[in-house]
């Protein structure tokens, strides 16, 4: 089902962590006294990266002492922003290993552990009880995604009755057959896009009800413009997304805007909830 070695091999190919500590030396940023923002630049690793994050979370209906669910939560930027945000819990799940690793100790870092579990494991079989959690959601990580029915299912599963659920992504665009490499591909494998119709149907047949879908392609394009024109000038930060790239990063966010533009992907974000 999942080739969860080839999408970790993909992701975090090496030593995450010691990479983002490296780029903080070079900025001499010390770790004592690390904050939520300092790590912004690096940890919400999506289109548009820690505003995506902040617009998607304005949207959600998350209360203090809730418990959130963060599927493919990455190096855990938005599992700490919603924690710290909304002063919930947030128990995160990834499928590569280097990153959960990363995750956890920039959780340590920040003194967070209390608020911020992150586990290794695949969406497509969460190891959570039914009707757990009081809302989840999942930031660019079903273009990974093989099978979806079963890990929106799964969400399904441990979501309270009424709960939301809310996910981003680079559906396929009328055009389909996107220019790889690309951020979640280097050349088309596993890579399993579908349009924004074909999203809302099977969250609809998983029985998520209220599905609103906006297109977020537009300013995702714009901040892929302003990556490529800062990385052209060779002007990027110590700190930034670009770190977790590889040296094909910058023709990675070409492809992403190329794509975009030329109707071959069509991203969105898609807010629902569990029938309640
Ligand atoms: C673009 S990153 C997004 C990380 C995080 N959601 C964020 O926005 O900062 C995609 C993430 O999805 C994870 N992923 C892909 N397929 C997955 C699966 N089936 N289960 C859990 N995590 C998965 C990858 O390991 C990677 O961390």
């Amino acid at each position: 089902m999942t080739n969860a070695k080839s999408i970790a091999e993909h992701w975090g190919p090496g030593d995450v962590f010691g990479s983002i500590i490296a780029a903080l030396a070079k900025m001499s940023k010390p770790l004592e006294g690390l904050r939520i923002e300092d790590l912004a630049p690096v940890d919400h690793f999506h289109a548009r990266g820690f505003p995506a994050t902040v617009e998607l979370a304005d949207k959600l209906p998350i209360n203090s002492g809730q418990r959130i669910l963060d599927i493919g939560c990455g190096l855990g930027g938005p599992a700490r922003y919603m924690a710290d945000r909304f002063r919930c819990r947030v128990n995160g799940i990834d499928i590569t290993p280097a990153f959960v690793d990363a995750a956890n100790k920039l959780t340590g870092l920040l003194r967070m552990q209390a608020q911020v579990e992150i586990i290794h494991g695949d969406g497509h079989q969460l190891p959570y009880p039914d009707e757990f959690f009081d809302g989840a959601y999942t930031q660019h990580v079903t273009m990974n995604v093989a099978d979806r029915p079963k890990f929106f299912g799964e969400a399904y599963r441990v979501l309270k009755p009424g709960a939301f659920f809310a996910l981003t992504e680079h559906g396929l665009g009328p055009r389909a057959e996107p220019r790889h490499p690309v951020p979640w591909s280097a050349d088309g494998s596993s890579a399993f896009l579908v349009t924004p119709a074909e999203t809302r149907a099977l969250l609809e047949n998983a029985g998520f009800r209220d599905v609103v879908v906006e297109s977020t392609g537009p300013k995702y394009l714009a901040g892929y413009k302003a990556m490529i024109e800062r990385a052209e000038k060779g002007a990027l930060p110590a700190l930034g997304l670009h770190l977790l790239m590889g040296e094909t990063a910058l023709q990675k966010m070409r492809n992403a805007a190329r794509n975009i533009e030329e109707g071959r992907t069509h991203p969105v974000q898609v807010v629902c909830r569990k029938r309640g």
